[in-house]
Parts: structure tokens; C-alpha cells; sequence
């Protein structure tokens, strides 16, 4: 019998080694050390044996008992080893790998000339205003100095909604506003925003596009000032040390009133395609308010003077970035906003 425990011995710690799964050992470990195992088998015959033989086989029997206890466990620790390995070595992560893009937008065009004149206007103790893109006639013409009936109002082919509300065709009516609300204290502001003409689109009209206003009211205030803040205008959005220049012009609520030129930015005023051989770019509108804007929005005309400026925000992006037809603003497509 003390063979057959040796054999048994033998045989259990071989078939221990070669198991794989959890299952297949606690199946070996009934096998071996179960109730109908062969250990059970020989201690069966115990009964027959020799008092002597008995204690003896029982010592046997018991160091069995340990040592195919003690192999199961090792075993068993070996496969759960293995499952965590084999499971972190599936779960690894490749940090070399290049990581997902994350697709994100950029800034409009528009928006990003509209922020920097924001920024740069912030930066002088200027106010941001908004006014409604739906507008009386009152303030987008009478206000402005331009009564029923002015032949200047047919330079700005308009919507109208009815007889006495439009959709505003220019920034300037935020002007009559922010002095109304104002109260004859100075103002400061600048007004971008939509606006709105009757014209055919092609490559350089469009029905809606983009405006920016400014105003300063207040007291001693001339047109060099009017000329320092638009050479900064000009610094501002082409980042660039150019000159600008004033030619006379009419606009009802102006006066005097001035074309403004900005140096060429590209050949720096000596005569390129783009400003068409003349050195200057003509950029916006501007001038010293009319008296009468001011007296209508109950300010003193004999205290106060005022500069205004109305700059085309498509005009400025297309200069800016070169591009030759204004329906690119609108039609967003991914290929032509992904450049800015
Ligand atoms: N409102 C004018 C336009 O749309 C532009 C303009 C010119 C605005 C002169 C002004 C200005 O404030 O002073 O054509």
C-alpha cells in the first residue's frame, strides 16, 4: 500500500502539472482528494491492516493529503498568474500610437476682423454697442440727416417691411441710438453688425453683409483725432506701419466728409495689381458729424463735435486674405474656412 501511495503520488503531482484551467484542477483535486478518490480507496482498507500498519499508512496518508494540497495550490496560483498576464498584455495600451484628431472649427473670416477691431477699439476705452437689424426709418435715415424725399437715399437701395420700418442698410443708425440713450454726455462706441441692400449678388454684392460702425461725441474732438484712430484702424487689421490718406467725399451725416485710402499693403504704395498701379487702397467711409445729427439727438451743436467711420467688413477681409468673390463668406464650405 505504501507503493500504491507513491504511485499515486507520482501520478497526481504529473497530471496536476499538465492542467490548464481552473476547472480541470478543482476536477484533479476531487480526483485525488475526494470522496471517491483513490486516496479514499485505500484508506478503505485501512481496517484490515495491523494496528502498527495502520498509523503508519495513516502518516502516509496524510503527507500525501499535504503535498497534493500544497501542488494544487501552486498550481492554482500559476494559472490565475497567467490569466492576468495574458488579460494586461490584451488590455495594453500603445501610447506610441498617434492619438484620434479632435475636429475643431476655426474662427469665421468675418469674425476674426470683427474681433481684432473689437480688441483694438477695447484697447482705446471704446464701447461695443448692438442695434436692432430691423430699423425705423427714422433713425436709419431722418436721424442721419437724410429726410424723406433725399436723393442720397437712393444710393442705399433698401428692404422695407412697411411704409416706416427696413431693414437697416448701413451701422450708422446705432449712431442715433447710442446718442438718444446718451443723453448729451460723450460717447465712445463702435457697432458691428449685419446689414442689408437691394442689390443683385455677383462677386462683389451681396444683399446682407457686414459693416462696422464707430462714433466719438464730446468736446474738442477734430479730425486729426478722427486721423489717429483710423491710422490705428489700419495698423490694426493689415499689421503693418501703413499711412492712410483722406479724400474729400459727401455723406449726409458727415461733414466734412472723407473717403479714407490705406497705403497698399502689399507693394506698400508703389503701385501694384491690387491697388491698380495707385499705391492706395480705399478702405471706408468717414467724417465729422453733421451738426445736425447731433441737434436732433439733443446734444448742443455749438458744444460738441464728433467723428464717425462706417468700414465694409467683407471689403477689409477680402483685401486682407485675397479673396476675389464676396458668396465665399456664405456658402461655408469646410475647404475655404479651414484656410483662416
Ligand atoms: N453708412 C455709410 C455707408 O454705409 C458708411 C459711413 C460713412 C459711415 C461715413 C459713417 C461715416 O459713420 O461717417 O455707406
Amino acid at each position: 500500500m505504501k507503493d500504491q501511495l507513491e504511485k499515486l503520488t507520482e501520478d497526481a503531482f504529473c497530471e496536476i502539472e499538465h492542467v490548464e484551467t481552473i476547472h480541470d484542477l478543482n476536477e484533479k483535486k476531487a480526483s485525488f482528494l475526494g470522496k471517491k478518490s483513490k486516496l479514499q480507496e485505500i484508506m478503505s482498507k485501512m481496517k484490515d491492516l495491523t494496528a502498527e500498519a495502520r498509523k503508519e499508512l495513516g502518516l502516509l496518508a496524510n503527507q500525501f493529503k499535504i503535498k497534493v494540497e500544497e501542488k494544487i495550490e501552486t498550481k492554482r496560483k500559476e494559472i490565475e498568474d497567467k490569466a492576468v498576464l495574458k488579460k494586461l498584455e490584451e488590455e495594453k495600451i500603445d501610447v506610441t500610437l498617434p492619438g484620434k484628431k479632435i475636429k475643431t472649427g476655426t474662427l469665421h473670416p468675418l469674425m476674426s476682423i470683427i474681433e481684432e477691431l473689437e480688441d483694438a477699439f477695447i484697447g482705446m476705452g471704446y464701447q461695443i454697442k448692438e442695434g436692432p437689424e430691423v430699423e425705423e426709418d427714422l433713425y436709419n435715415f431722418e436721424m442721419l440727416n437724410l429726410p424723406k424725399g433725399h436723393p442720397a437715399r437712393e444710393m442705399q437701395d433698401s428692404f422695407y417691411i412697411n411704409e416706416t420700418t427696413l431693414l437697416r442698410t448701413h451701422t450708422s443708425p446705432v449712431q442715433a441710438h447710442t446718442l438718444l440713450e446718451a443723453k448729451g454726455k460723450p460717447v465712445k462706441i463702435i457697432c458691428p453688425g449685419k446689414v442689408y441692400r437691394r442689390d443683385a449678388d455677383d462677386a462683389t454684392h451681396s444683399h446682407q453683409f457686414m459693416q462696422c460702425e464707430g462714433l466719438v461725441v464730446g468736446e474738442n474732438v477734430t479730425m486729426a483725432d478722427l486721423k489717429g484712430t483710423l491710422t490705428h484702424l489700419a495698423h490694426t487689421i493689415f499689421k503693418d506701419e501703413l499711412e492712410i490718406r483722406f479724400r474729400p467725399s459727401f455723406f449726409p451725416f458727415t461733414e466734412p466728409s472723407v473717403e479714407v485710402d490705406v497705403q497698399c499693403f502689399k507693394c506698400k504704395g508703389k503701385g501694384c495689381s491690387l491697388c491698380k498701379g495707385s499705391g492706395w487702397i480705399e478702405i471706408l467711409g468717414a467724417g465729422m458729424v453733421h451738426p445736425n445729427v447731433l441737434e436732433m439727438a439733443g446734444y448742443d451743436r455749438n458744444k460738441y463735435q464728433g467723428f464717425a467711420f462706417g468700414v465694409g467688413i467683407e471689403r477689409i477681409a477680402m483685401l486682407k486674405y485675397g479673396i476675389d468673390d464676396i458668396r465665399q463668406f456664405y456658402i461655408n464650405d469646410e475647404r475655404f474656412l479651414k484656410q483662416f
